[in-house]
């Protein structure tokens, strides 16, 4: 398949770290009324990459542990940034999928405010030299957080731009010495059928737990990254607290959230919705204009804030305008079959 340069991407997406935060000229920042909410006392934050972003003061911003709080303090503007208009801090975290939480795109936010997120702990497990279960504060604490403000193309068609906060990927999978036999990496989602109403559905047609993968090159990928926040403060639950990835050039569904397992492999994981339908969706899950979904097309993208009145539309790029950062992982594969 021809692979496009994007000429559309502004040279400014990849721009030396020469700008960073000032978090502490936040105003107001707040005593919370819960210990995960926070309703009305942040009303905006500071300068990131130059630019100012605003929380409407009525809408509830989340606090992570205090740990956590602390890095962000330190959030630094990363390598990667689009310069494109962000998605409103309200649509990131009301517009979701998260089954595990509901299937309707208001559920997660509805029914996961009370998901306990803190203490966490993830499982290092496979191919690699250092292997175990450790506490979340322990396996970031040598990570510092940047912004990357990145677009994210659902295979449903929609997209956003988000301002992540998080680091790279690479970073830390290296840390845990995947050995030569790791080909590829597999994260798992938390089963939780207490707290996550959407594993508990009758109605469900996943077969818990949610599954990702990425071959190894990939996961090691400069833009590859884990995420632990947004729009300066702490991931939502709805957006994947504690710990999610995010690769910003593959349909959304890749970017698994809520991990409680890393494992390092030799053969490829078989992730969650091509097990659930093969012939709609891959393990690449590339984004990819030239390759429609078998139910609809993939030429054009829905840019939220949008209805289905004011459609906000726009073409689709190959790699979801990474092109030229990502597209020689893939040089001599046939992207209509890997798809
Ligand atoms: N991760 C888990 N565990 N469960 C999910 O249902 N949905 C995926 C992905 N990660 C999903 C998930 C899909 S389809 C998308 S588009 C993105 O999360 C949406 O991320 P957002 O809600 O933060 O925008």
């Amino acid at each position: 398949m021809l692979i496009k340069r994007t000429a559309s991407i502004r040279s400014s997406e990849i721009t030396p770290e020469d700008i960073y935060l000032n978090r502490r000229t936040f105003i107001g920042k707040s005593i919370g009324v819960a210990a995960l909410l926070n309703t009305g006392v942040l009303s905006s934050f500071s300068a990131i990459a130059g630019r100012p972003y605003e929380i409407d003061p009525d809408i509830p911003t989340y606090r992570g542990p205090g740990w956590l709080e602390k890095t962000l303090d330190n959030l630094q503007a990363g390598p990667f940034r689009t310069d494109e208009e962000l998605t409103p801090y309200l649509d990131v975290i009301r517009y979701n999928n998260f089954y595990e939480f509901g299937s309707d795109k208001q559920d997660p936010a509805k029914n996961a405010q009370a998901f306990k997120t803190d203490p966490w702990s993830v499982e290092i497990a496979g191919e690699a030299l250092k292997t175990g279960v450790f506490h979340l504060e322990d396996i970031l604490k040598p990570h510092a957080l940047e912004e990357r403000i990145y677009r994210l193309r659902c295979v449903e068609a929609w997209s956003m731009v988000v301002p992540w906060v998080g680091f790279s990927m690479g970073e830390l999978l290296k840390r845990f010495e995947p050995t030569s036999k790791a080909k590829y990496v597999e994260f798992t989602t938390l089963v939780d059928k207490e707290q996550m109403s959407g594993q508990a559905s009758a109605f469900s047609t996943i077969d818990w737990p949610y599954v990702e993968g990425l071959r190894m090159d990939e996961a090691m990928h400069p833009l590859s990254i884990f995420a632990v926040g947004l729009y300066g403060r702490a991931m939502p639950p709805q957006n994947g607290a504690p710990l999610r990835i995010v690769i910003p050039w593959k349909y959304g569904f890749k970017s698994i959230k809520s991990i409680v397992k890393i494992r390092f492999t030799e053969q490829a994981p078989v992730n969650t919705w091509q097990q659930i339908a093969p012939r709609e969706y891959g393990f690449y899950a590339n984004v990819n204009p030239a390759v429609d979904h078998p139910r609809w097309s993939q030429k054009l993208e829905r840019r939220l804030p949008s209805t289905l009145f004011d459609r906000n539309t726009m073409q689709t790029l190959p790699f979801n305008g990474y092109a030229e950062q990502v597209a020689q992982l893939y040089s001599g594969m046939d992207l209509t079959k890997w798809f």
